[in-house]
């Protein structure tokens, strides 16, 4: 089932029964105040960002399955404020990571450090599948792997070698899509390799994972492909274009709801 809807998150999250979904990622509002293109972004202003969340995220807990996982997608401006929402509707005990998606790219600002990661919060149940990525030596540690034990180092080297590392909190591997593209037809729009990797590490097939900030429904194509069912909404109609061209409705005739 692929549910695609053209809504408020506020009213699709409404119609969710309590406990229901596996997985929910989402790539939020990141609080620039920007006109992008295809919407308007919040304004970076702390009550702003919690008149906006606190509902929201309370729905998505309400919707999530005890033992289901949240990751938010965001960046520097506006993680510590989301962070301490998702600690006080989730518990701190459900927070597992923030992680930093890192990228490089042109940049005339010479007062900061140029910004260049998102940050991914990761909040409650440990990872389903582990992944993993070829180990580079240089930027990965051996750790374990390199101490001598027993002769049977060399072993455990190959092992890391054969079967790759286990991805760490910091991703350099995966590339933004080039807003130059012709891929990037939607502004913000996220690589599919990005969320494959949360969809594999925190669900199973045939679960349901949900994107109530679907922008040009990358989510809901990589569940697809993963055999997952989904569920997720945008507000702005450009985005039922976008699905698509995705191919999405002809996967979806019978479950797309256009509202
Ligand atoms: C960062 S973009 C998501 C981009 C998406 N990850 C992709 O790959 O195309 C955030 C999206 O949230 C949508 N949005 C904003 N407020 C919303 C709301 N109240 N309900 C549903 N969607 C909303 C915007 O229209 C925008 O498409």
């Amino acid at each position: 089932m692929i549910d695609i809807r053209l809504s408020d998150n506020l009213e699709l999250m409404a119609e969710i029964e309590d406990n229901t979904v596996d997985l929910i990622y989402c790539d939020i509002l990141y609080g620039t105040g920007r006109k992008f293109k295809d919407y308007q972004d919040l304004k970076p202003k702390r009550e702003i960002i919690e008149e906006h969340y606190i509902p929201r995220i309370k729905e998505m807990h309400r919707v999530l399955k005890d033992n289901g996982s949240i990751y938010l997608q965001m960046d520097t401006r506006i993680n510590h404020w989301i962070r301490c929402i998702m600690d006080d509707i989730f518990g701190y005990d459900k927070f597992l990571n923030e992680i930093s998606w890192c990228y490089t790219g042109a940049s005339n600002n010479k007062k900061t450090y140029p910004k260049k990661h998102d940050v991914i919060l990761f909040y409650g149940y440990k990872l389903i599948e582990p992944q993993r990525i070829p180990y580079k030596s240089g930027i990965h540690n051996k750790g374990n792997y390199f101490k001598k034990k027993g002769g049977k180092n060399e072993c455990r080297v190959n092992e890391l070698e054969d079967i790759g590392k286990i991805v760490e909190d910091w991703w350099i591997d995966i590339y933004p899509i080039n807003p130059a593209s012709k891929e990037r037809n939607y502004d913000t729009k996220k690589p599919k390799a990005l969320i494959e990797r949360i969809i594999k590490a925190s669900s199973n097939e045939g679960d349901l994972v949900a994107d109530f900030y679907a922008g040009s429904f990358t989510t809901a194509e990589v569940c697809k492909d993963l055999k997952r069912n989904f569920i997720g909404c945008d507000i702005n109609p450009n985005c039922l274009e976008k699905a698509k061209v995705r191919g999405l409705f002809s996967f979806t005739d019978e479950h797309t709801k256009v509202d």
